[in-house]
């Protein structure tokens, strides 16, 4: 912070027309508080805060803040903590993924309005990490992100049970008849016991690990559990850390650069993580102008190697992914794939972060080593052709490898309600090595993309057994589940895009080896179809508020779903 560049209180003041009245103003209510004359002329630490009664992720926050204000004191500043937007993933409708960036809005405008020198990010659940980073890319002052960390494994039986992998499979199990109305009602009140986010590698715990190896959280904190000591302890250094930041300030964008950004990318491939962090570190990347194609994205792939043991993919929980080495082991392992010289929130670069813990205990049972990888290529793979001519993904660590080279009939539903009206009709006429089809299920599609990608297996189908097919949609999939899915197909349905062309019977191939996804239907054929296209969503001109904003300014998933108008204005020449 420069000596000569207001700080604190003095920082952003509310207009009155009159400068030496404004911070006379500010400081009588800021004193109304209680605070001394002395404290109010320290440094601010705001903290964004995202617990609510809507967010059983955050159950904790109240104790972890208390710890990040400890910390803050500690170093010199005045903690000043404050509300913003939180985002429950299973408390919203229709999806999280649409107040996504209403939450990023809420951090960057509150972060910039208010008088405060850094800001501590507390997040946790699947979109309040992207959010945060986002809204902290833009508003670009100091800032550091603390997340919740991952909920404690429970059991039923014998059975070791987390969210939410074991959620789907015992729902699964349910369908097909294998267990009992009982049963799936019991293990409902056993999947989630403790505060924290899902238990396995889904979303939220993916953009944890992203966030630690981007360098906007402190070394080692991704995957603490919840309900740990060490979290608290993580939460006060974290504070400590922000304090020391405004007097060497290190912004976000001094961060989260191309290289970051790469390193990240490496990491969540390494991981094996989550489809849907794809599109938030897209989104992310958009706000500091660095472009994330997929096709790069393919060529990362192709030269990281799986090396997370965890569950959707593998057999094990975040817990003991943390008490296994987290992230730092993994980051070790990919060390000579890393850019070592991006910066970090504590002033050190990745380099010398992983050389300070070059000896750090690693259990090879759930973090392999980099020279016997669990695959050989990276968990995500980007596939192209006629029906994603901007791509779409597939998790292909999570999903079954007889089925990668397939070609097969279409069966197709035109939307959510239709896929929940005719999914389980026993006259669907439906096989088990046909592929099912969901449109109008993207970004701007009336749905918001949903995590519906994970489409059912046909009732008929999974009752004789059938636990995979190949599914594909412009939707989304959870973090926590697995199968042969492709997701996010660019351009979506909604807006004309190829796969609102596909009709019942059509042969489609995909080919995970060289890359593709393709409906063999003449061009000519298509064209007749696109000719009589009409979209199925409601218009812009009927809608209102945050719904219409939405509706207007959403980009396609390879854009990261942003809005336009929050990318970085380009300079001009
Ligand atoms: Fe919050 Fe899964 S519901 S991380």
């Amino acid at each position: 912070m420069a000596a000569d560049e207001p700080h604190g209180l003095a920082r952003g003041l509310t207009n009155y027309g009159d400068r030496d009245f404004s911070i006379y103003l500010r400081n009588s209510f800021a004193a109304s508080m209680g605070y001394s004359r002395d404290v109010l002329k320290k440094p601010i630490v705001g903290i964004a805060n995202t617990y609510s009664g809507f967010n059983n992720c955050h159950r904790h926050f109240p104790e972890m803040v208390e710890a990040v204000k400890r910390g803050v004191l500690l170093g010199g500043g005045l903690p000043l903590e404050f509300p913003t937007i939180s985002l429950g993933e299973v408390f919203l409708s229709p999806t999280s993924l649409k107040f996504r960036n209403l939450m990023s809005m809420d951090t960057e405008e509150m972060i910039r309005a208010q008088p405060m020198d850094a800001v501590v990010l507390m997040g946790g659940c699947d979109k309040t990490v992207p959010a945060q980073l986002m809204g902290a890319a833009s508003a670009d002052i100091p800032a550091i992100q603390i997340v919740a960390g991952p909920m404690m494994t429970s059991r039923y039986g014998t059975e070791r049970l987390g969210a939410c992998t074991d959620c789907r499979r015992f729902w699964g199990k349910y369908r097909a008849g294998e267990i009992q109305r009982e049963t799936i009602e019991d293990i409902e009140g056993r999947l989630a016991t403790t505060s924290g986010t899902c238990a396995v590698m889904g979303t939220a715990s993916t953009m944890a690990c992203i966030a630690e190896t981007l360098g906007m959280s402190l070394p080692g904190t991704a995957a603490i559990p919840a309900v740990h000591a060490d979290r608290l302890r993580a939460a006060e250094a974290t504070g400590l850390a922000a304090a020391a930041m405004i007097h060497k300030p290190i912004r976000p964008s001094e961060i989260i650069t191309e290289k970051a950004v790469e390193n990240a990318v490496r990491i969540l491939l390494a991981l094996g993580g989550s489809t849907n962090a794809v599109i938030h570190l897209a989104a992310i990347a958009g706000r500091v102008g660095v472009p994330l194609s997929l096709e790069r994205l393919n060529r990362l792939s192709d030269e990281t190697p799986v090396l997370v043991n965890l569950k959707p993919v593998g057999a094990h929980y975040m817990e003991d992914f943390f008490f296994a080495g987290g992230v730092g082991a993994v980051l070790r392992e990919l060390k000579p794939l890393l850019h070592l010289d991006c910066m970090t929130v504590t002033g050190q670069t990745l380099g010398e972060r992983l050389e300070a813990d070059e000896a750090a205990w690693v259990d090879r049972t759930v973090i392999a080593s980099a020279g016997t990888p669990l695959e050989p290529e990276g968990g995500l793979v980007a596939l192209f052709g006629n029906l994603a001519p901007r791509g779409a993904i597939l998790k292909r660590s999570a999903a079954d490898k007889n089925l990668f080279e397939t070609e097969g009939r279409a069966v197709v539903f035109s939307s959510l309600a239709d896929l929940a009206a005719r999914i389980d009709d026993p006259d669907l006429d439906v096989e088990a090595d046909d592929i099912l089809v969901l449109q109008n299920a993207g970004p701007k599609s009336d749905s918001g993309m949903p995590e519906a990608g994970y489409l059912p297996i046909p009732k008929k189908l999974s009752t004789k057994g059938v636990k995979d097919m190949i599914r594909i949609s412009d939707a989304r999939m959870s973090g926590t589940a697995f199968g042969t899915i492709v997701l996010h197909i660019a351009p979506e349905s909604a807006v004309g895009g190829p796969l609102a062309l596909v009709r019942n019977g059509d042969r489609i191939r995909l080919s995970v080896k060289a890359k593709t996804i393709e409906l063999l239907v003449s061009n000519e054929e298509l064209e007749r179809r696109r000719q009589a296209w009409r979209p199925e969503v409601k218009p812009v001109a009927e809608r209102r508020g945050y719904d219409k904003v939405y509706a207007e300014a959403v980009l396609q998933a390879d854009e990261g779903c942003d809005f336009a108008f929050l990318q970085p204005v380009p300079e001009k020449s």
